[in-house]
């Protein structure tokens, strides 16, 4: 890739949303690298050797990122299900949502956000939920999800003021997708109708291409609505 060549790196391909973050952007002539763990079968693509060595490469290749989006996300799987009270909470449970679900997007920024273009508008962005949001919890539960979410957020509003500092073009997000029907989501929509995982890509993309520098270190839903952290 030629040294001005701007490019966008989409992780969480596999899944609904990233999927189709992934095509929505490539039609967009961005030059995109998408990453998941079919595309990398021998790597764990959230260590932090992995995210490491993996931005070596691309300051090898001298490729400067526009953007940059983590869709990957976790919520049950077949040993476990998000705690419906207290009783159910479960320290492996627990760790394993902040496993996928907050560190890597801090690993991804550390790694990352040096990469990022200066000269012009550059976004970082994380799928969070709004379920994150600790102002607007009036169900209870869910308690390692939300709370993994919720430090998701603090990460990406930490690390954007530190970022002013040394990039001022670089805006940085949390998202909340609304209800998707995803493997995430499905188990827990039941009856409700909700979007496709193409109709809330789209509205993630027109989103981002309204992002300004004013924006950086907030937490938005798919229609550019602040969410209260
Ligand atoms: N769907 C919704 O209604 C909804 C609502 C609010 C927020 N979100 C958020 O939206 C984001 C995207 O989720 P989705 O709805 O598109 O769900 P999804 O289809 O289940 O996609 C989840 C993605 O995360 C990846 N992933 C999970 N565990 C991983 C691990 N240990 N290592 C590497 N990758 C891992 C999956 O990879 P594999 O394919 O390899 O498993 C997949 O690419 C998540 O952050 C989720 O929390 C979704």
């Amino acid at each position: 890739m030629s040294e001005s060549k701007k490019a966008a790196l989409v992780f969480g391909v596999s899944g609904g949303i990233g999927s189709n973050i992934y095509s929505n952007l490539k039609r967009k002539n961005f030059e995109v690298y998408g990453f998941s763990r079919t595309t990398e079968p021998n790597n764990n693509i959230i260590s932090e050797k992995y995210l490491k060595d993996l931005s070596l490469k691309f300051i090898e290749q001298k490729i400067k990122i526009k953007i940059f989006i983590n869709a990957i996300g976790f919520l049950h799987d077949n040993c476990y299900s998000p705690e419906k009270k207290l009783k159910d909470i479960n320290q492996e449970y627990m760790k394993k949502c902040f496993e996928i679900n907050t560190i890597p997007t801090a690993l991804m920024i550390k790694y990352f956000c040096p990469l990022m273009t200066k000269d012009e508008k550059s976004i970082f962005a994380s799928i969070s939920a709004k379920v994150g949001s600790i102002s607007d919890n009036y169900l209870g539960g869910w308690y390692s999800y939300r709370a993994s979410k919720a430090a998701l957020n603090q990460i990406i509003k930490t690390s954007s003021i530190e970022q002013k500092r040394v990039n001022k073009n670089l805006i940085m997000v949390s998202i909340h997708p609304g209800t998707v029907n995803t493997r995430l989501s499905n188990p827990f929509i039941g009856k409700k109708k909700v979007q496709t995982p193409s109709e809330a890509a789209i509205k993630i993309i027109n989103l981002l291409e309204t992002l300004t520098l004013e924006d950086s270190g907030l937490f938005f839903d798919y229609n550019k609505n602040i969410i209260p952290f």
